[in-house]
């Protein structure tokens, strides 16, 4: 029988965890690690690291660190029972069944039972879509559409039909609760505390998340004439957060990465009519305003980005807010704008792919169109252009890469006839761009943070124990331990102490995971992406003078404890001669 300790280490070797994120973040080799924009916060300067011989990753900016369990966790916001599933199959592990405690099998239970729900909304939406008579009005619409079968069934499309508790009925004879069904966002409650159906008489956009099992999360549902709304979401549940997805990410991402770029559109049907005409980049927001979560996940994956809009009012300020997020995020990004009237489904339906592509690749740049928008045709009126500059620089302050603020200031001297130096200048005195983010690019000084009031000795003490592990058995027992101050160096010298020698290997990941606090594994994480402080031919003269320095420290305490006991003393004196060297240090 296969334990369930044996399955995960299993994974853990063939799940490599340098490919496994590679998936997700860009990641470039540098030195002994890879190193690549933290998924995870904010940042222009990568400090997310990822080491191949430790199979762990760490951001240097925001803390997060682990295994690859712990990044796909974080990344895909699974639990870690579902983590450890989705790399089981991933890479045809078998998981023995675990007894999680109580409480972690309520929790896994009940997010297990909100995908389930989701997963059979998809499956009875799909069955009506195809329902002779039911179905027929969501076919007849789909089709007016020009969304061919094909398409209907890669992305899953369905209909729900009219009436009250279609799902209702199809989730309990399945054996999903009522109150289930509530939080997965397909049923609404009335105030009378009546369950009913979310969607009625719409086609049905099912939304999946990126794992490999593109598990269904949420849905969109259009109706089929011009009621209103017209569109209606999956609300906000455990699963499912609007604001983060892109609809058609899961599909589009091998394109995205093998092309470079993503193409973001508005709408569900903007983004499926793309498809069928042989784009595959593309992905859609859902009807909200482009944030920082999907962003950080396009530049994982892509080089640029680009945003296309309609062509009314709407459409242009919803461009001109995205450019702070692609500023800050540091992913280039340019901005199409449809001719008036069109969307890019109608777009490409009435006038072919190839047009389509013409405006994709004559796209400006966001910023070049956040500044012809802003000017307008007033380029002369000396107040309008000082306002615009009072918008556009607190934006430039976000840009930290000095070539690349020297480019935009370029172009905005061009746009606004305004002397570069001046654009400088007055840049300069808003002055953000110094103080505050900084420690978050220098990776070397965040290493010297790190230290604290640590003495360097018990950090090349461990340094020492953790790259030449043949060492621990030379220190143990030779008081060494007595050398260290910090309580985090100690636990970790503790657990490197107790675990050498025995069967299993103590690799980096097992010292970490045996670390009771956040603090000492962050702390530990940060550590162990250190260079040894010795080569391997000073290792031996290391290991002497550790031993060495602990004797001569042991001499020295207890000197201090036998102070006013004069056999003692005398005792002591005479084994510091022997050691040789003076006594305290
Ligand atoms: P079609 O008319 O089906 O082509 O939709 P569209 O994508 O052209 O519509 P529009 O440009 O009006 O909207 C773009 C996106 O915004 C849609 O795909 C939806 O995601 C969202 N949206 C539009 N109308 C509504 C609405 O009434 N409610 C909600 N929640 N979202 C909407
Ligand atoms: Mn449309």
């Amino acid at each position: 029988m296969i334990s369930y300790q044996s399955a995960k280490e299993e994974i853990k070797q063939a799940a490599d965890i340098v490919s496994v994120v590679g998936q997700f973040v860009q990641l470039k080799k540098a030195g002994k690690n890879f190193v690549g924009l933290c998924p995870f916060h904010g940042e222009k300067a990568p400090s997310f690291t990822v080491s191949q011989d430790k199979q762990m990753f760490h951001c240097f900016g925001c803390k997060k660190g682990g295994d690859v369990f712990a990044f796909w966790m974080a990344y895909h916001s699974l639990t870690f029972p579902e983590a450890l599933k989705d790399l089981a199959d991933r890479y045809n592990v078998r998981l023995p069944e675990k007894h999680f405690s109580a409480e972690e099998k309520k929790k896994a239970d009940y997010r297990e039972n909100l995908y389930r729900t989701n997963e059979l909304a998809a499956v009875y939406f799909q069955r009506e879509l195809a329902h002779p008579v039911r179905g027929k009005a969501g076919r007849d619409y789909l089709e007016k559409r020009f969304l061919p079968q094909d398409m209907i069934e890669a992305f899953r499309l369905g209909y729900a039909p009219k009436g009250w508790d279609g799902l209702k009925q199809f989730l309990l004879k399945n054996k999903i609760s009522l109150e289930t069904a509530f939080s997965a966002g397909v049923l609404k409650r009335s105030d009378k505390g009546r369950y009913y159906d979310l969607f009625r008489e719409r086609v049905m956009f099912p939304i999946m998340d990126l794992t490999p099992k593109k598990r269904v999360i949420g849905f969109g549902g259009r109706v089929l004439d011009d009621a209103l709304p017209k569109y209606v979401n999956t609300p906000e549940t455990p699963l499912f957060h609007k604001g983060s997805c892109l609809y058609g990410f899961a599909a589009s991402r091998k394109a995205i990465r093998e092309t470079g770029r993503a193409v973001v559109v508005e709408g569900y049907m903007d983004c499926l009519a793309l498809r069928k005409h042989g784009l595959e980049e593309v992905v859609a927001t859902l009807g909200t305003a482009l944030s920082e979560t999907p962003v950080r996940k396009l530049k994982g994956i892509g080089k640029e980005a680009i945003v296309v809009f309609d062509a009314d009012d709407a459409g242009k300020k919803a461009a001109l807010r995205t450019l702070p997020i692609f500023l800050n995020e540091r992913l280039p990004a340019k901005a199409v704008v449809l001719p008036k009237g069109h969307d890019p489904d109608s777009f490409v339906n009435s006038r072919g792919l190839d047009a389509f592509s013409k405006l994709l690749d004559a796209a400006p740049s966001l910023f070049d169109f956040y500044i012809d928008q802003k000017l307008g045709s007033r380029t002369g009126d000396i107040d309008h252009k000082v306002s615009v500059l009072e918008e556009i620089f607190p934006i430039l302050t976000k840009v930290r890469n000095e070539t690349q603020r020297a480019l935009y200031i370029k172009r905005l001297s061009e746009k606004t006839e305004i002397a570069e130096p001046v654009l400088f200048s007055a840049l300069k005195g808003l002055n953000q761009f110094s103080a505050k983010e900084r420690p978050e690019n220098d990776i070397r000084g965040q290493f010297a943070s790190l230290n604290g009031d640590r003495s360097i000795g018990e950090l090349q003490l461990l340094n020492l124990l953790l790259h030449y592990p043949e060492t621990v058995a030379q220190l143990r027992g030779r008081h060494c331990r007595e050398l260290i101050s910090d309580p985090t160096v100690r636990r970790i010298v503790d657990i490197i102490y107790d675990g050498y020698g025995h069967s299993e290997t103590l690799t980096f990941e097992v010292i970490q995971e045996r670390l009771d606090l956040d603090e000492d594994r962050i702390w530990f994480r940060e550590f162990g992406f250190r260079p040894a402080f010795c080569s391997d031919r000073e290792v031996k003269q290391a290991v002497r003078e550790f031993i060495e320095k602990a004797q001569k420290k042991k001499i020295a305490d207890s000197f201090k404890k036998a102070m006013g006991d004069p056999q003692a003393i005398n005792e002591i004196l005479k084994r510091k001669v022997q050691a040789g060297g003076p006594v305290g240090n």
